[in-house]
């Protein structure tokens, strides 16, 4: 084995070592467990994601490793410190902590969650040899498992997973914060054709849904939203109205097409003659960039049924724009 693979082992290493630290945390510590079963996480899921607890102390973690024989330097480089010019102290500290595994099963980083109201609320481990996030999906390990699995369902947060997976839906990833990028996308390719995107109902979940679209698009997935009512994530749903109707959302997950012309419609009075004309030309926009015929034919004719114009200069103009992007 060469130089770069035994260091990359250590990294592995380090990083499982830490998980099994913050699990024996966890399991000693009454305040972050209640935290957890406040949340609905119950206990089968705690040990079978592994979530642990990360003591409010400044080196707890660095005095472990060290005494397992790692050195500082490899320490700081799995990310598990911070290095500062007044030395190193746990990245870590008073967060329930998601190890984040890989496809292969190994811990490559971790997610860490304050307890109460301090900031930030998610710390996520940095960019190191082993953990580049734009890569991995939380969750990955878990889905790929389970080989039944002929979708999945993409969520934004380490909970929103965990309380779905606890709730028996075996098939969802969280995207880890960051917005979806094309090698998480190929990577679910490789898995499954179809996909759900079931991001948080606020702005930015929206936002993030809309350009996780077209990444998805992009290498060929069949995708579907799953619309989650006004403010709420896929955590909070199921905690208020429980799995079954969370699996009715599932059933009326709309085709994308569908979900940008929703999202061009929201906000607009359609009886408003700028509304409409701005309306009328977004969908235009969003139609022509399809490539079957029957579905533009379908669109176009909703949107006149909608808006009044006629179906042929709808057409007519689609035709135009086609033409000229071509
Ligand atoms: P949210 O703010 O929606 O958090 O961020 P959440 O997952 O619903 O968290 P809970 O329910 O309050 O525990 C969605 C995801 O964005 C990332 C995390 O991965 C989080 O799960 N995030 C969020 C961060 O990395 N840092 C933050 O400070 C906040
Ligand atoms: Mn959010
Ligand atoms: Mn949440
Ligand atoms: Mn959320
Ligand atoms: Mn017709």
């Amino acid at each position: 084995k060469d130089e770069n693979t035994k260091y990359k082992e250590r990294l592995y290493k380090a990083n499982l070592e830490a998980a099994r630290f913050f699990y024996k945390n966890l399991k000693a510590s009454k305040v972050a467990v209640n935290y957890l079963l406040s949340r609905g996480i119950d206990y089968k899921i705690i040990n079978r994601f592994g979530l642990g607890f990360s003591l409010n102390e400044w080196n707890s973690l660095l005095k472990y490793l060290k005494k397992l024989g790692f050195k500082d330097e490899e320490i700081i480089s799995a990310g598990l410190v911070i290095n500062s010019d007044k030395g190193i102290y746990d990245r870590f500290r008073n967060r329930i902590m998601f190890p984040i595994f890989d496809i292969k099963g190994r811990v490559i980083g971790f997610g860490g969650r304050v307890i109460d109201d301090s900031k930030p609320k998610y710390l996520n481990t940095s960019e190191t040899l082993i953990f580049e996030k734009g890569k991995n999906l939380y969750g990955l390990n878990y889905v790929i498992k389970n080989k039944s699995a002929n979708s999945i369902i993409i969520v934004e947060g380490y909970m929103d997973c965990i309380k779905l997976h606890q709730h028996g839906l075996e098939n969802v990833v969280a995207s880890l914060g960051t917005a979806l990028t094309l090698e998480q996308a190929k990577l679910l390719k490789r898995y499954v054709n179809d996909i759900y995107i079931c991001y948080d109902s606020d702005a930015a979940g929206q936002a993030a849904t809309l350009r996780g679209l077209e990444i998805l698009e992009s290498v060929g997935l069949n995708v579907k939203v799953i619309n989650i009512p006004q403010g709420k994530d896929p955590d909070e749903y199921v905690n208020n109205y429980g799995i079954e109707e969370f699996k009715k959302l599932i059933d009326e997950a709309i085709y994308i097409t569908d979900y940008r012309i929703l999202k061009a419609r929201e906000g607009k009075n359609l009886k408003n003659q700028f509304d409409k004309i701005q309306y009328v030309n977004q969908v235009i926009n969003i139609l022509s960039k399809l490539k079957d015929d029957v579905l533009i034919h379908h669109y176009s004719e909703q949107l006149s049924n909608e808006t009044g114009i006629a179906l042929s200069v709808i057409i007519e103009k689609i035709n135009k724009s086609r033409t000229l992007s071509i």
